[in-house]
């Protein structure tokens, strides 16, 4: 079942239209990356989920009810953490939590219990320092917790991980792996590494729609770029084998850099031999032959191209 539907979203801050057609779904128990370049309407596509910022047409639905400009009761089922988080300083992490409990209501009896759990899940059970004095990353990882506080269905991250250095991003991506076990996720990023790690459905927003959108695997099996690299024994016998490969009808590029060729092919099954008996009838040694996975990062640059 979709968790998230969005029927043609159009937003237009005066003259500027910045989604002009916008229809995307989220199935439930996906962790889903929204990918985009900055600017291309991450942070509104998400604030109109939240029924922060008005549609200028269209229709949101989560969990089945429409999404109302305002204080919308679909809030209920989402946790959001914004891509700057504000916290009071001067409390320690179960402070604020207990307070963002009993401010959105949840049962008393159930504050303690769940505060516990979550600060144990962001690994801030037993931190009793104020939050002012946390960095960026404890931050972010408090701000999931409380995201948590009401067990949402679904969970909306801006942006959560881009601040962050190496250890910090792992951590939060770790966590949000965690957390798409218990909600349904949805991540916005120009990380493209961070929703290899973690997501299983993607969308790319570009020109003010979703320009792709679907399972990640499926995604980059569908824009599988045919993609060689071949290293050679010496520097010299990089160019004269590129030449070679140049020669093939099936080869649409063959680089040289140092002594790896760099390969763009058709039908890299068919053809394969062909290269294999080329390097033999010119005795061409050579050290590595790889063929390349699809990245993430080559769909993307095709899509926004
Ligand atoms: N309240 C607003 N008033 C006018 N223009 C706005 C407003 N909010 C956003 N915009 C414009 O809408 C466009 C999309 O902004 P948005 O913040 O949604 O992009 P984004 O994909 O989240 O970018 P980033 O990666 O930088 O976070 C930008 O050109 C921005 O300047
Ligand atoms: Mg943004």
């Amino acid at each position: 079942m979709d968790i998230l539907r969005a029927e043609h979203i159009r937003k237009n801050f005066g003259s500027q239209h910045v989604l002009t057609d916008l229809n995307f779904s989220v199935s439930k128990h996906s962790i889903f990356g929204l990918i985009g370049k900055n600017g291309s309407g991450k942070t509104t596509t998400m604030k109109m989920i939240l029924g922060l910022i008005k549609p200028t047409s269209g229709s949101i639905y989560v969990c089945g009810e429409k999404v109302a400009y305002g204080d919308t009761p679909t809030n209920r089922h989402i946790g959001y953490l914004p891509d700057v988080p504000e916290f009071y300083g001067y409390m320690t992490a179960r402070e604020y939590l207990k307070l963002c409990g009993e401010i959105t209501g949840v049962r008393r009896s159930e504050i303690h219990k769940r505060t516990d759990e979550l600060l144990c899940l962001v690994g801030l059970n037993g931190v009793n320092r104020k939050i002012h004095s946390y960095s960026r990353g404890m931050k972010q990882r408090l701000g999931i917790a409380q995201a948590l506080l009401n067990e949402p269905e679904l969970l909306i991250c801006d942006e959560v991980t881009s601040a962050l250095d190496p250890v910090g991003r792992k951590e939060i991506l770790d966590l949000l792996s965690a957390a798409g076990k218990r909600a349904t996720v949805i991540f916005s990023t120009h990380i493209l590494s961070d929703v290899e790690r973690i997501c299983d459905q993607i969308g790319v927003l570009n020109n003010g729609q979703l320009e792709l959108q679907g399972p990640l695997n499926e995604i980059k099996q569908d824009y599988r770029q045919e993609a060689l690299q071949i290293e050679t024994l010496t520097p010299d016998q990089a160019p004269v084998l590129a030449a070679h490969l140049k020669a093939l009808p099936f080869i649409s590029k063959a680089e040289v850099s140092g002594r790896t060729v760099n390969v763009q092919l058709n039908h890299y099954e068919e053809n394969s031999l062909d290269i294999i008996r080329l390097l033999a009838s010119e005795s061409i040694p050579i050290l590595k032959y790889e063929r390349l996975e699809p990245t993430l990062e080559n769909v993307f640059m095709d899509v926004i191209r």
